[in-house]
């Protein structure tokens, strides 16, 4: 599996391919790679001769009072990682190659409306970095195929409509939530939760899957099961963001014939933002 780090080198090496007709997917992560991303890029290998794992934790998504600076950087256990999933390379560059005028005068990638809710109101401008970064990688890479996880639903939609809006040659495929024994979501924010915390975090999915089940037997009093789960959740320890059922098309809400349902949420356990979500196809 091949390292690179810069641009050229990276280039080289996608023309090479190219040259023999070869398809290319990208997989794009800010690295500490879990079992998550691992069925991102096993997913992403049905779909192209070539996997690109790129690694950077991008600075621009992040608000201001963020983890930025303590986000785990674990380049050579990614590395090992990757070797056992069928990655061909990992392009992992740094800030000045991805953002060469700089932070502050990078060109912005901004897609209105999708980004304005949920994950887009709670940090404001963080859909404006993950666009304008994936935006990049996908200038970069040129990859015929990106894959990104369903456990970040709003963003996978928002990434979904820029790559339209733009028509952006590349497909973008969604891989589903890889989940501990207990439920949790696999996510490297996991990390920051102490072990009492970490018993109390299944709760969340507990929470979705009950409000999916209440969906699936027929109730669409969904402002009322909204309710009820932010009280499960607190009442468990959470300080919830936000507990939505929304259309899982474009998270306008839905009326009560809707049969295409996301319920997704955020909520701060400790230090730790977890965020997860269920479809329900009805
Ligand atoms: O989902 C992530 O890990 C990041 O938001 C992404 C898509 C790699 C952009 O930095």
């Amino acid at each position: 599996m091949l390292v690179i780090h810069t641009k050229q080198e990276l280039a080289e090496q996608i023309v090479e391919w190219r040259h023999n007709d070869e398809h290319i997917a990208l997989v794009p992560t800010m690295g500490n790679l879990h079992a998550g991303h691992l069925s991102l890029v096993e997913l992403a290998r049905e779909h192209a001769e070539r996997v690109v794992v790129s690694i950077f934790v991008n600075p621009t998504q992040f608000g201001k009072d963020e983890d930025y600076e303590q986000y785990p950087r674990t380049l050579e256990l990614d590395k090992r990682r990757l070797k056992t999933a069928t990655a061909d390379m990992i392009f992992a560059p740094d800030v000045a190659t991805l953002y060469p005028f700089g932070l502050d005068k990078a060109t912005t990638v901004s897609v209105p409306g999708l980004t304005e809710n949920f994950c887009g109101a709670t940090r404001p401008g963080h859909f404006d970095g993950v666009t304008t970064v994936v935006a990049r990688l996908f200038a970069i890479v040129q990859p015929d195929v990106a894959v990104f996880g369903q456990k970040d639903y709003q963003q996978q939609l928002v990434i979904r409509r820029m790559a339209e809006d733009l028509s952006l040659p590349i497909t973008i495929i969604t891989g589903e939530t890889v989940r501990n024994d207990d439920g949790l979501a696999m996510s490297s924010r996991n990390s920051y939760l102490s072990d009492e915390e970490r018993a109390v975090a299944p709760v969340l999915y507990e929470t979705l899957s009950y409000i999916g089940q209440e969906l699936q037997s027929g109730r669409r009093n969904f402002a009322k099961l909204e309710a009820l789960a932010g009280e499960r959740l607190t009442a468990a320890g959470f300080d919830v963001d936000y507990f939505a059922i929304r259309r899982a098309l474009n998270l306008e809400v839905p009326d009560r014939d809707c049969d295409d349902l996301v319920v997704l949420t955020a909520a701060q356990l400790g230090a730790a933002r977890l965020i997860d979500n269920i479809v329900i196809t009805i």
